[in-house]
């Protein structure tokens, strides 16, 4: 058999994290990065500052956002929240999947309630455990007493039934993910570090190229690229180094 290269277009899958205090930081990161990137992520810090008017400014540029406010909250109010995470016209939102299925459900609801003008709906990716727990935070706090792969795995095929698009994972986990639900339930991962560059917090980085021959659908991109001394050239270096991987 031919060798089925599948063709990603890894540009609209590179997400730079925006983790900036301030906007007036986020807009000149965005403008050193313009030709280049064209999918951000918008965290709790600066959406909490900005506001959707933020938002608004970056669609307007043309540019993909990621709202990343883990949703979880009663199955009524988490739907209301995604219809109007929906009408700010954002690609891709998050839910904590230990919120449980109706949330899960009444959030995609919620999503497809609002008639986009450009025909998307929204994305919705489950985050299963955060990193910052660990098994002993698990049992003595949460009294859980899966292992916390047990408790994800558990968690992502909860998330698949409910109608989510995908889980937030870390590069380790994608093959497990994926074999045990599918090559068509996605993956978004962070915790991305180019070979060489300091690892700061993240336990396990992975490189760009370790995640995507792993299966990983998106990369979310931090310091990886935004502390680097030419932003733009590490990420085109990123893009170059995941355009020779080929995937069955
Ligand atoms: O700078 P760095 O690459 O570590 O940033 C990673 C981004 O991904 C940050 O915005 C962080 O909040 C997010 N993230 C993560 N680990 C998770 C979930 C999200 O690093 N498990």
């Amino acid at each position: 058999m031919p060798d089925k290269k599948e063709k990603i277009r890894w540009r609209e899958r590179l997400i730079i994290a925006l983790d900036f205090p301030a906007t007036e930081e986020a807009r000149s990161f965005i403008e050193r990065m313009e030709g280049e990137a064209v999918f951000y992520k918008v965290g709790m810090e600066l959406f909490y500052q900005a506001g959707p008017s933020f938002i608004a400014e970056l669609k307007e540029k043309g540019l993909k956002v990621f709202l990343d406010l883990k949703l979880h909250d009663i199955p009524n109010t988490v739907k209301g929240a995604a219809r109007s995470l929906a009408r700010l016209g954002v690609d891709l939102i998050t839910v904590h999947a230990l919120g449980g299925g109706e949330m899960m459900e009444a959030a995609k609801e919620g999503v497809e309630s609002v008639h986009h003008p450009r025909g998307a709906v929204p994305l919705l990716f489950a985050v299963t455990l955060l990193t910052s727990h660990d098994e002993k935070s698990l049992r003595q706090e949460l009294k859980i007493f899966s292992s916390i792969s047990e408790m994800a795995l558990h968690l992502s095929s909860l998330a698949k039934t409910s109608g989510m698009d995908g889980i937030v994972s870390s590069a380790w986990e994608v093959e497990k993910v994926k074999k045990n639900l599918g090559k068509d339930f996605l993956t978004l991962t962070p915790g991305i570090r180019k070979v060489g560059d300091p690892s700061h917090d993240q336990k396990r980085p992975a490189s760009p190229e370790e995640a995507g021959r792993l299966g990983a659908d998106y990369l979310v991109l931090g310091r990886t690229v935004t502390k680097a001394a030419d932003p733009a050239a590490s990420f085109r270096e990123i893009l170059k180094s995941l355009e020779t991987i080929k995937r069955q």
